[in-house]
């Protein structure tokens, strides 16, 4: 059962960056199903890649929707992008090969990026 499942009350009303989202509700579940099913946590260096990478992307797609939108809160919405952004890298650096406490991490901090930031913040744009 997934940990947290995108709904259609979370639209930002913009079906790509919808999408976007969906994708990062993908990467937690499968992050969470993982360790559910198995304790395995070997693939969670993949899963960290994943999300650096992919929220890089959909980041920049979001400020420049904004802008293009000319919202007004841009500024202190993009410094939180910018928190999120340097606590996914600290996780990729304090990921030493092993380890149950960066996966936990990993779900900690994307968890609350999902609800604190995509589906609250995110809706105001
Ligand atoms: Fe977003
Ligand atoms: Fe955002």
């Amino acid at each position: 059962m997934p940990l947290f499942s995108w709904r259609p009350e979370y639209s930002v009303n913009d079906p790509a960056l919808d999408i976007h989202h969906r994708k990062l509700f993908d990467i937690l579940n499968a992050v969470y199903e993982n360790v559910m099913n198995s304790l395995e946590v070997d693939n969670v260096l993949p899963a960290i890649n994943e999300l650096s990478a992919y929220t890089k992307y959909h980041l920049m797609a979001e400020e420049r929707y904004m802008r293009e939108k000319g919202f007004q809160g841009i500024d202190a919405h993009i410094a939180e992008h910018r928190l999120f952004t340097h606590k996914i890298e600290m996780l990729k650096t304090n990921y030493h090969g092993n380890n149950m406490e960066v996966t936990q991490e990993l779900i900690v901090l994307l968890g609350e990026w999902l609800l604190q930031h995509v589906i609250r913040e995110d809706r105001k744009y």
